[in-house]
């Protein structure tokens, strides 16, 4: 049966925004922020009826023993999700979504897996393009279009982070290879240029990942520059390229050059065909809210993002290491129980 209270905890910049469509789903919303200034937006934009703590606690006071009616969406930072995540599981809330990164910390990461399991909690991450089920459909249309499905993935773009919008990209590379890297490489580096804190850091520099099959993911990320990135998605015929919106362009070479001479080394342009992938309107939290709401497992699985999560922190393993790191990461990495100041 679906939760009748949401509690938001975090209402920064995503989070106001899961909270008003939290308001559209749930006869209540509880709102939690360390900043006590969001108080004022609550009142003018939520109404009378949604309470607003300052800590956690004060509002795990309030639900007290209706915490199996409770669904929580986590939208403060990762170095807080850990924390936030255990303390609503053994407070008996175990409807959870966390935005990303899950976790900033691969021992933190791999402690959540078992204590979901030991709280019975059902943990969803919010990564819209797993709910808008982009990589589906890139597969679907490059099976069916370009002549087999994608085999390499390049991202660009100025100082958006290995983190936090690389993350999003390392976990659709991983939808569209249908399994994790074997290795990553990078050569990346650390700028306190972060706007969500000065104490955060922003990863710009190059990152490959190594897949099965000779297939590749390659982030670059530019933090002199602020151009928006791009995601070019190769298929043997063909080109995907995902914008931050969620949508998708496809372009196919022409099938009369390649009827004269079809081997991959007779390069030529491709063209963009009216065909294109489009996202849902609005927010996808509720999409995400509706797989922890209705379903006993859902489609994307904890274990999932925590496979997405380990794969994009190997990243920076292997920026600070000097060295190709292999997956999975053990504990004899000495990074293994590093808290990134990464979000
Ligand atoms: N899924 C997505 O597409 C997407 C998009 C944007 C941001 N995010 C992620 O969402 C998270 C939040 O990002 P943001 O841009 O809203 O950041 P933000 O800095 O704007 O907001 C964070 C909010 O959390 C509050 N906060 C900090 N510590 C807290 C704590 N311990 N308890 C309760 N509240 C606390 C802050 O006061 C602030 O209001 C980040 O992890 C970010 O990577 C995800």
């Amino acid at each position: 049966m679906k939760s009748d209270v949401g509690l938001l905890i975090g209402a920064g910049s995503i989070g106001k925004s899961h909270a008003l469509a939290m308001r559209t789903y749930y006869q209540q919303v509880v709102i939690v922020d360390t900043n006590d200034q969001i108080k004022n937006w609550v009142e003018t934009n939520m109404g009378t009826d949604s309470p607003f703590f300052t800590s956690l606690s004060e509002a795990l006071g309030f639900i007290r023993n209706q915490a199996g009616s409770v669904s929580a969406v986590v939208s403060n930072l990762a170095p807080d999700h850990f924390d936030t995540l255990h303390t609503l599981m053994k407070a008996g809330i175990n409807r959870i979504v966390c935005e990303k990164p899950i976790t900033n910390c691969l021992d933190d990461a791999n402690k959540l897996v078992e204590l979901a399991k030991v709280y019975g909690a059902r943990i969803v991450v919010n990564i819209p393009r797993r709910f808008t089920k982009l990589a589906e459909s890139i597969i679907e249309f490059s099976k069916q279009r370009m002549g087999g499905p994608p085999t390499s993935m390049v991202v660009h773009g100025g100082a958006k982070c290995l983190v936090t919008n690389g993350s999003h990209w390392v976990d659709l590379a991983i939808s569209l290879f249908g399994d994790p890297p074997e290795k990553v490489v990078s050569f990346a580096k650390p700028e306190f240029v972060n706007p969500r804190g000065k104490n955060l850091e922003m990863w710009g520099g190059v990152s490959t990942w190594c897949f099965s099959g000779s297939r590749t993911l390659t982030i670059s990320f530019d933090n002199a520059s602020s151009v928006e990135s791009v995601a070019n998605i190769y298929s043997r015929n063909g080109r995907t390229d995902c914008f931050v919106d969620g949508s998708a362009d496809f372009f196919l070479r022409k099938p009369e050059e390649l009827s004269i001479d079809s081997r991959t080394t007779r390069s030529g342009p491709v063209y963009r065909v009216h065909d294109r992938f489009e996202p849902i309107t609005g927010n996808t939290i509720l999409l995400a809210l509706l797989a922890i709401e209705t379903s006993e497992s859902p489609d994307f699985t904890l274990g999932e993002a925590l496979m997405s999560n380990e794969a994009t922190l190997g990243a920076l393993v292997s920026a600070r290491e000097k060295q190709i790191v292999t997956f999975p990461i053990t504990k004899d990495y000495e990074c293994f129980t590093n808290r990134w100041n990464v979000t």
